[in-house]
């Protein structure tokens, strides 16, 4: 919490500045501030956690290989929205022991929200414990996704955006996966799927979601691990629903030709 309240004070800091910003495809930005940020977390973790391993989007990593402990640590969640001014951005940063999410951090210092939990010992906001929705209904439900940066046109997606619209009060695209999944966690949304994360988008928001009473799993309800294809966080009531709309959409979108 503490690395990733200091990060996210460098996303305050520098969000107002001229960004230098770079390509990494062709939709997915980098910015001077993603790799500040990193340099922070790493040096913190590698400070206090010298045997445990580094995994870091832009590549900062830990100088031990292997590890029962591998920290995954997105420096600057949501950057798109970051280099176009919109404060929807996060600091992530979680720990896996044996591949499994332990302790987790995700700081928004623009709404100045620290989510926060530890396996076996709740989730909080802001030190405060957090649940998810009692919503039981797919079609009384706010949901969340997201697309990826690059593969865009190659994403399935738009096939579910389309299919769960149909069906909910709406869909949100937020921009920020790691606070997509802690908007699930203290039941702002009622569920959240996305294709193609990657673990440091993941590994905090997991335990948060799981540790306030959610379930996090793939499309198909097989449980999630960070790094996986697929994630699908819900409140667990409307679960069953979110599995058979997406199990429906994927059976109509393979015969499609918007379909790769
Ligand atoms: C992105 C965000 C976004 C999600 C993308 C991610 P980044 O992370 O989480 O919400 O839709 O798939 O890549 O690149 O801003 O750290
Ligand atoms: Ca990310
Ligand atoms: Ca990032």
């Amino acid at each position: 919490m503490e690395a990733a309240r200091d990060a996210g004070a460098i996303l305050s800091a520098e969000m107002a500045r001229p960004k230098q910003i770079s390509y990494k495809g062709d939709v997915d930005l980098v910015t001077e501030t993603d790799k500040r940020s990193e340099e922070l977390i790493v040096a913190r973790i590698r400070n206090h956690f010298p045997q445990h391993a580094i995994v870091a989007e832009e590549g900062g990593e830990g100088s031990v290989a292997k590890s029962r402990h591998t920290w995954h640590v997105d420096p600057l969640d949501g950057t798109t929205n970051f280099a176009h001014g919109y404060p929807c951005v996060a600091v992530s940063i979680g720990l896996l022991e044996d591949g499994d999410p332990l302790v987790a951090a995700v700081f928004n210092p623009f709404a100045n929200e620290m989510f926060s939990a530890a396996r076996g010992e709740g989730a909080f906001l802001n030190h405060k414990p957090i649940c998810v929705s009692t919503v039981e209904k797919l079609s009384r439900s706010l949901l969340a996704t997201g697309f990826p940066t690059d593969k865009v046109a190659r994403s399935t997606n738009i096939h579910y955006y389309w299919g769960y619209t149909l069906r909910t009060h709406g869909i949100r695209r937020d921009g920020s996966a790691a606070l997509d999944l802690c908007s699930v966690a203290c039941g702002r949304f009622d569920a959240f799927w996305e294709f193609g994360l990657k673990s440091w988008d993941t590994a905090a928001g997991t335990l948060i979601v799981r540790e306030a009473g959610g379930t996090v799993t793939d499309m198909s309800g097989r449980p999630f691990h960070p790094g996986d294809r697929e994630i699908l966080a819900t409140n667990g009531r409307i679960q069953a629903e979110m599995q058979a709309v997406a199990a429906d959409i994927a059976e109509r979108s393979a015969t499609s030709t918007l379909m790769t």
